[in-house]
């Protein structure tokens, strides 16, 4: 997969372009056919899924916004959105794998990084040859990220980091790690530092992977810099301003957890509808009953509203303009719906749905975390509230 996309939707009430279009179904037949048959496989032996990522970077979906000329599939935010949902429809831990990868490891690296850190490191990661985590939170710093401990000290050619990371999305695959830590954490936000680490560095440890109650192939697992030397041309952006890239990553990382949990949901009713379809009580199909197609009706129509809030969101940054409030509400907004859309499709399968049997128990647990991870709920309440008061 590799093309521009010159063909733009024009304002909100919008058909998908030709172009647009093509990547979900391409996205949307790849991943029925590969990733959702193994989703239940790696759900529970919560193994790294690395065929899923070898397939998915034939295709170039780990480096959907990354330019042609550094590996990547040259594409926009609204075509990432897209590739997020179908992923994630189909398995939520292969989605929130490649959404760290393509927003949070690249990212940063595209809008800070020097050309010779693009050129070392965008390609293999665009191209799936190196998966990349990002290292922001702590033990003691989840949503006051400014407070983190974790040092950084420059000492001649090198940084020497110490210090904690926990709740690492990736780290069991990954090779590059984009780690921030402080110089005094007195200095607040102003004393922090981006870092490009890579694996296998003398006194960086990843730790024991973190039994979770979802996506629970996401390689998550905590890390540990004991005297890590970092060679100096590995700080990327200017020593000090590593909050703001952090808070940037986080802006472009809520749009791929707001199109992860459209795709939870909108698996959620494909899995409502086909079972309320199938499943006779009382001599007919439930579906025939007005309190099931209740639930499936608001679950349609809430999703529809979210994947319109993600399609504003993605396109509000393809304009190059500020879109911290967008992507806040669109993630706010569609976690939400994700949550309730797996209550409501665990309440139409009744028993079945609390089983194994069926996929909707996954999908509950699934959801769950996109109210939690790159910022809860709470803290995406703050973000509204501090950009509406800004405006
Ligand atoms: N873009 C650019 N700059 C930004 C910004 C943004 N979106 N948000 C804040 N900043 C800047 C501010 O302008 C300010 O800069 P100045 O000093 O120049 O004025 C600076 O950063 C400090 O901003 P705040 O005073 O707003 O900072 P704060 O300490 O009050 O924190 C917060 C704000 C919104 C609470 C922030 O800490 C936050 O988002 N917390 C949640 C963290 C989070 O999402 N963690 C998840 C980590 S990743 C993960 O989940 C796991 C994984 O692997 C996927």
């Amino acid at each position: 997969m590799s093309q521009t996309m010159t063909e733009k939707p024009s304002g909100f009430c919008f058909e998908l372009s030709e172009d647009h279009k093509m990547v979900q179904k391409m996205v949307r037949d790849f991943a029925s056919e590969h990733l959702a048959p193994r989703a239940a496989h790696y759900d529970r032996t919560c193994e790294f899924p690395w065929e899923n990522v070898k397939k998915m970077a034939e295709l170039g979906l780990m480096g959907v916004t990354v330019p042609e000329e550094l590996g990547g599939a040259g594409m926009d935010s609204l075509a990432y959105s897209i590739v997020i949902e179908e992923i994630s429809r189909a398995c939520a831990a292969t989605g929130v794998i490649t959404a760290v990868q393509n927003s949070l490891g690249e990212y940063p690296l595209m809008a800070f990084g020097t050309e010779e850190q693009k050129k070392k490191y965008l390609p293999l990661m665009a191209r799936g040859e190196k998966i990349a985590a990002y290292a922001l939170t702590e033990p003691g710093s989840g949503s006051d990220s400014a407070s983190m401990q974790t040092r950084c000290e420059l000492q001649g050619d090198h940084w020497v980091l110490n210090g904690q990371k926990n709740w690492i999305t990736n780290s069991t695959g990954a090779e590059i790690f984009i780690v921030y830590a402080t110089k005094d954490p007195d200095l607040k936000h102003k004393g922090i530092c981006c870092f490009i680490v890579e694996k296998g560095w003398e006194g960086f440890t990843v730790g024991k992977h973190e039994e979770t109650l979802g996506v629970r192939a996401s390689g998550t697992c905590g890390l540990t810099f004991e005297n890590c030397k970092v060679p100096r041309e590995n700080l990327l952006g200017v020593e000090g301003e590593g909050f703001k890239i952090a808070m940037q990553a986080l802006d472009t990382g809520r749009v791929g957890i707001a199109a992860q949990a459209v795709g939870i949901a909108q698996a959620a009713l494909d899995n409502a509808l086909r079972y309320s379809k199938e499943r006779q009580q009382f001599k007919k199909a439930i579906s025939e009953f007005q309190l099931v197609q209740e639930m499936l009706v608001q679950m349609a129509v809430e999703i529809d509203a979210a994947r319109l809030m993600l399609y504003r969101a993605a396109l509000k940054r393809d304009s190059g303009e500020k879109f911290t409030k967008e992507a806040s509400m669109a993630k706010l907004y569609c976690s939400e719906v994700a949550m309730r859309a797996a209550l409501n499709a665990v309440q139409v399968h009744g028993g079945y749905g609390y089983s194994k049997e069926y996929p909707v128990e996954r999908l509950l647990r699934d959801a769950k975390v996109t109210q939690i991870y790159e910022g809860t709920s709470e803290i995406q309440k703050l973000v509204i509230a501090r950009e509406l008061l800004r405006d």
